[in-house]
């Protein structure tokens, strides 16, 4: 009898931590997210979209990073506070979600971007995105006319200096000749 007494609290025993496992597994965080690699244009926006869950109110993290720089965009905790460093407060839209905006791209915004989540048990959890940053194409388009326009100026440059060179040439060739002609012929030197 308390043989069987003992397994029955074994069971329980089992039962319990599975339960616990699964509860453990229902409050791990999850980061979702639809797209981690992402291509703007300068001066164009960018949304990094993120769904999270976890057990209560999550802390939200966004870091960025590209090659030795780390850099905090800012910290969230919907519903108790926000915190988005100086450098981006005009170019950033914080979601509960997890998900961030940001707004008027440029070329150092190039990189990786990190979403932190901690929960209220303290453990946590990040997901990153790699952002590519394309220069606009019309500064491209200003580029090649810019240098059209000085291929052809050297064009016309290298025309003129071959016309007078030619020029110079004819003008030599037709002095040369005259010095050579006999003395009698002085009347043909009369136009120069
Ligand atoms: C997060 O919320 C924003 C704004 O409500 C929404 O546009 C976006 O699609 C959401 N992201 C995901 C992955 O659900
Ligand atoms: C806001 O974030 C900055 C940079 O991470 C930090 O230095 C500052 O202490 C934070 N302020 C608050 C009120 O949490």
């Amino acid at each position: 009898m308390w043989h069987f007494r003992l397994w029955d609290v074994q069971d329980v025993a089992v039962f319990l931590s599975i339960t616990l496992y699964l509860c453990h597994l229902a409050g791990a965080i999850s980061i979702h997210s639809p797209q981690r690699s992402l291509t703007r244009s300068v001066q164009e926006d960018v949304f990094f979209s993120v769904d999270i869950s976890c057990v209560g109110i999550p802390t939200i993290q966004w870091t960025f990073m590209s090659g030795a720089v780390s850099r905090a965009i800012g910290t969230w905790r919907p519903g108790f506070y926000t915190n988005i460093t100086a450098d981006y407060s005009s170019r950033v839209q914080h979601y509960n979600n997890g998900s961030m905006g940001l707004s008027d791209l440029r070329l150092p915004d190039a990189g990786y971007y990190v979403v932190t989540v901690t929960d209220e048990t303290g453990s946590s959890k990040d997901t990153g995105f790699v952002l590519k940053v394309n220069e606009v194409i019309y500064e491209d388009l200003q580029y090649l006319s810019v240098s059209a326009l000085a291929l052809a100026c050297l064009a016309g440059l290298l025309m003129l200096t071959m016309w007078l060179l030619d020029k110079v040439y004819r003008k030599i060739k037709a002095w040369r000749r005259r010095k050579e002609m006999p003395e009698n012929d002085a009347t043909e030197l009369q136009p120069l």
